[in-house]
């Protein structure tokens, strides 16, 4: 039978601004469903954010704070290998090996590259186009089996794929071929004001996004905003897509089906939909919101916590190491 504890799963967020729903329906959520079964390694992927400009000391405040909010939605920090990617060198180390195993044409395709490019004209930087090869790295390091993520990941994850095959095929088996999982209802969220787009931490429409700091307040105001359309019937379809939209996020946070939430609004129009929608949503980070305060007010624990993750994590990612510098004639010292 398949020992899963010998199966590595590995993901990250980036820290800025704050956790969206987004994040926790798409893969946070789900990277807590796989503590029991499997050795996790879930990071806070701060040199990833430098790809745009921050603010020193705000960041320091926000790379704490997305740790907090790592342990507010529920990662058990015994179970999981809970760090800060910057905290282990290893990880900028074998993303420059790697970064010589990835060709332009690879880079050039990458649409949340050009999707970011656009956004930030005045920074186009190489660290934004070769985010790819670091979030590579991140996932090859540890050995990974599976990245538990939402869709948007998903031609990353290819990349990852294609890269450490032809590592292997020039060195010889060196890296796990990873797979990514990616939740069948939820994998996209979408923006609370354009359903065609996904809800992301860096909207410059604050509407369009719930964070999961969010106040009460705040979670009925923007639910009440929310994009419908003129049908005033509560039906997952392609046609109503703020609805369908609004029925995903019901289902992933309330934890009932689809069907049940189509069938438990038939008949009732959308503001007592939207209205017990933001029910749901204050009820399920209830939880979050008070465990983030507890350990806010302890922060000596969460010290140990990142400290100890970057031991454990370096630990695992030397080894990789280790063989990818013998593997490419790098002497030992
Ligand atoms: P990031 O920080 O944008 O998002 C973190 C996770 O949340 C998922 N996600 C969503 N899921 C559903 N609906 C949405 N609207 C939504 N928005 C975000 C993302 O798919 C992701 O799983 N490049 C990554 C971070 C990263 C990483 C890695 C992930 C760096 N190295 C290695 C996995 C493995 C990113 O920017 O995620």
């Amino acid at each position: 039978m398949e020992n899963n504890h010998q199966k590595i799963i590995f993901s990250g967020a980036q820290p800025t601004g704050s956790l969206t729903l987004g994040n926790y329906i798409g893969a946070i959520q789900n990277w807590k469903a796989l503590e029991k079964d499997y050795q996790c390694l879930y990071s806070i992927v701060d040199l990833h954010s430098l790809t745009v400009r921050q603010d020193p000391k705000e960041f320091q405040k926000t790379c704490l704070s997305f740790l907090v909010q790592y342990l507010a939605c529920g990662l058990d920090p015994e179970k999981n290998i809970l760090f800060f990617q910057s905290h282990v060198p290893q990880h900028t180390e074998l993303s420059w090996i790697l970064n010589c195993y990835t060709y332009l044409g690879e880079l050039n395709r990458m649409t949340q590259f050009k999707e970011k490019s656009q956004k930030n004209k005045d920074n186009i930087n190489s660290g934004l186009y070769s985010y790819p090869v670091l979030q590579a790295a991140d996932i090859l390091l540890y050995q990974t089996n599976i990245v538990p993520v939402g869709e948007d990941q998903k031609q990353h994850l290819e990349l990852c794929r294609d890269i450490a095959l032809r590592f292997n095929q020039a060195h010889g088996d060196t890296f796990a071929i990873p797979e990514h999982r990616i939740p069948k209802v939820g994998a996209r969220i979408m923006s609370l004001q354009e359903p065609d787009k996904k809800m992301s931490k860096s909207d410059d429409n604050v509407n369009g996004t719930i964070f999961l700091m969010d106040t009460e307040d705040i979670i009925l105001k923007k639910m009440k905003r929310a994009v419908t359309d003129s049908e005033n019937k509560v039906l997952y379809s392609d046609e109503q897509p703020g609805i369908k939209n609004l029925i995903t996020i019901y289902s992933t946070v309330g934890n009932i089906s689809i069907e049940e939430v189509v069938k438990k609004y038939d008949g009732k129009g959308y503001g007592a939909f939207k209205k017990e929608l933001a029910e749901v949503i204050i009820e399920g980070l209830r939880p979050f919101k008070e465990k983030y305060q507890d350990y806010m007010n302890n922060m000596d624990f969460v010290e140990t916590v990142y400290k100890r993750g970057a031991e454990r994590a370096t630990e695992i990612a030397e080894r990789t190491m280790k063989e990818v510098r013998s593997k490419v004639g790098l002497l030992t010292k």
